[in-house]
């Protein structure tokens, strides 16, 4: 096992833009030679040098061709129909005025749409019979010749429903909350030792219930695609063609969940996501708009339909964060020693597709206790289903777990770092197994030494600036750092060149730029060499961009196909010199646990006056591995942490609870932080190497970032005030009265 000392803290120093880089058709290279920079390892420009996006300059510039910008020829446009009520069935769905309106091309219902070979529930069962299952959910189209036409015509498309009602309404106390079945989100129910015991031989006892709203992943890139259906040579089904470019976290998903629903071989389906204006879990799966585009396409073969969501439409159908209902209790003994721990979560789920929230998972890996219970529940609803948002599940869990440690903290009297300290476990508390790496303390006390966290007396309402009480508050954070398997990547040499290929994707995480790093380092030449393909069906056969998996995923096979290479073709390889190979776990990894971890301290200021909230200083310092580029990983963690400042401070979706329908499904209602809310926001880290994870000795770090955000700054806020908010977000309507 490798613990590292934490080193100083390392300081990215920025380099010198990029020139700009040509976008070739998709799937396009980066290939544009950057200069050289700061030096890493062996003076590659390799893993841990700071090398500025390669893609950058053509995305400030807009000639970055995204999904909906793909040139095609002669594009028709799509617009949706969807649903006014929650659940009952569609008696008459009449198109006759929608048809009569000028250059519209196609009105699809489930009268006329294509049938699906499935007999499946789910989101992407879309136009197939009468029935609706949620408020918002497609139940039509028009195709135009513009986007006004069947924007249009859509309106014009009249409805007759037979209502049934429908249950849509969450609280934690629902009559039909139940424990999922052990599945996507691991085990939903766990117990060791004796928690009664526990509970009642404890000095100290925390028991609060913590909320956390139903959030939206809004990308500045709504979703969009443009489906193609090749026209049939003749009747043989082999010779389908179909191709959609969209912007996805991976184009394999699309490809096999949508194959055999369209009774098509994966290899019929391709598809293009060159670049992709953020994602965040949201799109990681296909949603019913992939589905409903695929099926007026196939009616209109030969003829490109594009579609992107209105900003409106993406708080419908496309996913989001489920809210949670969180009772924590956190017993210690007098020196502040967990003696039980029980963590039990309900969410809703959607009755169309099952998505669990499991906020108690990191419960399980983040302190020492010798009795611990942890339980998720779901509810059923018809309502529209959830999906991954970053960190499902960490993000709702380290709310309520780095809230009530804080709350432990003031009950004990202790520091709030020291009373992690104490409970700082030796092995994995919930598989037993040692740290692959482990360095929290060494993030906290960083941390600490950076922030200036000594001034932080721990009395509310001592330190203050005119209306501006003051407080600092901490939180830990944790995420997995699990195994995709079969991945793989191919590495060419041509033109006196290198090209790493894959199914990686890039949704602003920065991909393009450090794929081609990790080849160069294990290839042994300049990074200006080396350019990646990736994006698209068709290459080497890869994780998506999921899980904060991807850096390491795709790194483990590049590496392995860069050693194939070099094994096969020596240092001066032929034109044209080719080898794939699949990336494994390294050896021995799975005897040992492995996760991110990182430490979030803030300072706030609260008005005493309006109670509103000001973060005027954050700082992230992380223990994630070795840092694969420092320019793109901040920009990850400062993103995440913004990402978190602004679940802690604004976003909250609010369902109509007759219908379901979020009713502040614009940005006008559903606020997010912009400019004005990130004032002083920092991340850094300590040096490590997990080699239990990748060759690269790169941990994840797209999630671990937003992880405990929200619970630094509550605490922070009580820090200032003595008022302890458990319910996100902190809005000022929780701080005044
Ligand atoms: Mo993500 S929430 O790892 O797709």
């Amino acid at each position: 096992m490798t613990i590292s000392p934490p080193a100083p803290p390392s300081t990215p120093t920025p380099g010198p833009d990029a020139p700009p880089v040509a976008v070739p058709d998709a799937p396009p290279a980066t290939g544009a030679p950057a200069p050289r920079r700061t030096v890493a390892g062996r003076g590659f420009g390799g893993i841990g040098s700071d090398r500025a996006r390669v893609d950058g300059p053509a995305k400030v510039t807009g000639t970055a061709p995204y999904a909906y910008e793909q040139e095609v020829e002669n594009p028709a446009y799509l617009f949706g129909v969807t649903s006014a009520i929650a659940v009952g069935r569609i008696v008459d769905i009449d198109t006759t005025q929608a048809e009569r309106v000028p250059g519209v091309l196609l009105v699809l219902t489930h009268r006329n749409a294509p049938r699906l070979r499935t007999k499946l529930m789910g989101e992407l069962v879309v136009l197939q019979s009468d029935r609706v299952r949620h408020r918002g959910e497609y139940i039509g189209a028009v195709v135009a010749q513009t986007p006004e036409a069947a924007r249009e015509a859509a309106a014009l498309v009249r409805v007759r429903y037979d209502d049934e009602g429908g249950d849509v309404d969450f609280h934690a106390d629902h009559p039909a909350a139940t424990v999922p079945k052990r599945g996507a989100a691991g085990n939903p129910r766990e117990e060791k030792g004796d928690v009664e015991a526990g509970l009642a031989g404890a000095a100290h006892l925390v028991d609060a219930t913590y909320t956390t709203a139903t959030e939206f992943h809004s990308p500045m890139e709504p979703h969009p695609i443009t489906a193609l259906w090749h026209p049939r040579p003749g009747l043989d089904p082999r010779a389908r063609r179909l191709t959609i470019y969209e912007a996805d976290q991976g184009p394999i998903a699309t490809q096999l969940i949508l194959a055999p629903m369209l009774g098509l071989l994966p290899n019929q389906i391709k598809i293009h996501s060159p670049f992709v204006g953020g994602a965040f879990g949201g799109k990681g799966m296909p949603h019913a708009h992939v589905m409903l585009v695929v099926l007026a396409a196939k009616l209109l073969a030969g003829r490109p339909v594009k579609f992107a969501l209105t900003r409106q439409q993406m708080f419908a159908t496309v996913g989001y964060r489920p809210p949670t209902a969180q009772r924590l209790r956190l017993a210690a003994d007098a020196d502040g020693r967990l003696t039980a721990v029980v963590h039990e979560s309900v969410s809703p789920t959607a009755k169309l597709a099952t998505f669990v929230e499991q906020a108690v998972g990191i419960t399980r890996v983040m302190y020492a206790t010798p009795n611990r219970r942890t339980e998720q529940r779901v509810v059923p609803l018809d309502i529209a289903p959830g999906t991954f948002m970053r960190a499902p599940g960490e993000f709702s869990g380290a709310f309520a777990l780095e809230t009530a440690m804080d709350e432990l903290a003031v009950a004990t009297g202790l520091d709030p770092i020291e009373l992690r300290r104490r409970n700082e476990p030796d092995v994995d508390p919930d598989t037993g197994k040692p740290w692959s790496t482990r360095n929290l303390l060494a993030c906290l006390d960083t941390g600490a030494d950076r922030f200036g966290w000594e001034v932080r007396t721990g009395r509310p309402g001592e330190r203050r600036d005119g209306e501006w009480l003051l407080g600092m508050g901490v939180a830990a954070a944790s995420f997995p750092a699990s195994h995709a398997l079969s991945t793989w990547a191919r590495i060419t040499f041509a033109g006196g060149r290198y090209v790493v290929e894959l199914q990686a994707s890039d949704l602003g995480t920065g991909a393009w730029t450090i794929l081609p790093q990790i080849a160069a380092d294990a290839l042994e030449v300049p990074v200006d060499l080396v350019d990646a393909r990736i994006g698209s069906t068709g290459l080497p056969v890869a994780m998506i961009a999921g899980g904060s998996m991807g850096t390491y995923t795709w790194g483990n096979s590049i590496i392995a196909a860069a050693r194939a290479f070099r094994r096969k073709h020596g240092p001066l390889p032929a034109d044209g010199a080719t080898a794939r190979a699949q990336g494994r776990l390294p050896s021995g990894a799975r005897q040992f646990a492995r996760h991110s971890f990182g430490a979030h301290f803030a300072e706030v200021a609260v008005s005493e006056v309006t109670g509103e909230v000001r973060v005027r200083r954050m700082l992230g310092v992380f223990a994630c591995g070795r840092i694969v580029n420092p320019r793109t990983a901040r920009s990850q963690f400062v993103g995440g942490m913004t990402m978190g400042l602004s679940a802690a401070l604004h976003e909250a979706g609010h369902r109509d609870p007759r219908t379901g329908h979020v009713v502040n499904h614009d940005l006008a209602g559903y606020h997010i932080a912009a400019h004005a809310d990130v004032l002083d926001l920092d991340a850094d880290w300590v040096e490590e190497f997990d080699p239990y994870v990748s060759p690269t000795g790169a941990k994840g770090i797209g999630e671990v970032g937003i992880v405990g955000v929200p619970a630094a700054i509550g605490n922070a806020i009580y820090d200032a005030t003595g008022r302890r908010v458990r319910d996100l977000p902190f809005t000022p309507d929780k701080l005044v009265g």
